[in-house]
């Protein structure tokens, strides 16, 4: 190297290492736009659980547990003064524990059905729990809904409160090959975003498919009816099922059918029509195809004119289980003694779609060693505007 090419090359050292000087000080400037506080939520046979109440500047309010990165509330503005909760859980860990709708758990390692609790990877079949008739649901006996993840408080670049979770899931557990370690990262935005990102890695080939089981009632999660909502969902296909709800593999046009909520319907309007896949159902469990999956751009709006709250859902998922809460039948008694009744919330789970292990024109849940499983979700939260 000649001298003036040295002088060339230590000038450009000296200020790359000035510029990263000053983003580290830019980074050190970023103050934390919220609040998370841990405080003690009981224990559960495997360990002691926290639950960590994570709040932004605006007065919208999350609660979250390690055990099964349960959501246990979401409290947004609202036409009134006071937040409201929007998510359906119990006060404590003890109804968390008992038998319960998956109510506001992370879902793994693979959310909705597998047909027959089987699928094959390079020639060898596995076989999962069943535990949902002859299907396997949502992970299994013991899905990651009810294990004790290691939990971080933490900020995000731009100074938004977070809570890390992290958890190791065995080689063989449930029945799926791979040791897989999972990071699951709540955000809390300051434009009332509560924001879900996963990523997961294997050291066996295996199949993952990750989501998050919120109930919401935009009346609040003490209200009976979420049929008066009104919702607008950016699909024109979704896939029909079996009586079982597993997939036939058909991806069918809305169009003209209960299931079109291109433009914004009331989820009640086609609910008890005189349609097979409405019949199978039970109401909406289906999967829908998304147009345009993006975390810029809602896939799905969901109103309610009594508290004037409004939930945008973004994702980079390419499908979403739209589930009415059919199989809520009162037997859970909710937060402050409410009865859950039927089709009293309404859930829009984020995810592959149901079997695709078992489905080769879907597009394909396999995770192998060396790749890393990335996905994330958001519900943000409005108040429509007072005319
Ligand atoms: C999902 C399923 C439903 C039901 C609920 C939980 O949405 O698709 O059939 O199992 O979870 O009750």
């Amino acid at each position: 190297m000649n001298t003036s090419y040295k002088y060339f090359f230590l000038l450009a050292v000296i200020m790359f290492g000035c510029g990263e000087k000053k983003k580290n000080m830019d980074e050190q400037k970023v103050k934390l736009k919220g609040t998370v506080v841990k405080s003690d939520f009981g224990s559960a046979p495997d360990g002691k659980v926290d639950l960590y109440t994570i709040s932004n500047e605006n007065g919208m309010t999350v609660a979250i547990t390690n055990y099964g990165g349960i959501v246990q509330s979401i409290k947004v503005p609202n036409k009134t003064e006071t937040p409201l909760d929007v998510a359906l859980g119990f006060d404590d860990l003890s109804g968390y524990l008992g038998e319960h709708p998956y109510f506001g758990g992370i879902i793994g390692r693979y959310g909705n059905r597998i047909a027959k609790g089987k699928f094959t990877i390079d020639g060898t079949t596995y076989d999962l729990a069943t535990n949902n008739g002859p299907n396997h649901l949502h992970g299994g006996t013991k899905g990651f809904d009810k294990v004790i993840w290691a939990a971080e408080e933490a900020m995000s670049s731009e100074g938004f409160p977070q809570l890390k979770l992290a958890y190791v899931s065995k080689d063989g557990e449930e029945g799926y090959p791979g040791e897989l370690s999972i990071e699951v990262v709540y955000t809390l935005t300051e434009e009332n975003a509560l924001q879900i990102d996963y990523t997961a890695n294997t050291d066996k080939v295996t199949h993952v498919n990750l989501t998050n089981h919120s109930y919401f009632n935009l009346n609040g999660a003490d209200s009976s009816d979420v049929l008066n909502h009104e919702m607008k969902l950016r699909a024109s296909k979704y896939t029909p099922v079996n009586e079982l709800l597993i997939p036939t593999g058909e991806l069918a046009d809305v169009a003209n059918t209960p299931f079109d909520f291109s433009n914004f319907s009331k989820i009640g309007r086609g609910i008890e029509r005189d349609d097979e896949q409405i019949k199978f159902g039970g109401g909406y469990d289906h999967n829908y195809v998304l147009d345009e999956p993006s975390m810029s751009s809602p896939f799905a709006t969901v109103r309610s004119h009594v508290s004037g709250v409004i939930m945008k859902v973004y994702t980079s998922e390419p499908g979403v289980q739209f589930y009415s809460g059919n199989f809520l039948d009162g037997s859970n008694i909710g937060k402050g003694g409410v009865v859950y009744g039927k089709r009293s919330a309404l859930c829009l789970e984020t995810q592959h779609f149901p079997d695709s292990p078992n489905q080769e024109a879907f597009p394909s849940t396999l995770l192998k060693p060396g790749e890393t499983y990335k996905t994330s979700t958001a519900y943000k939260f409005e108040v429509m505007p007072t005319l």
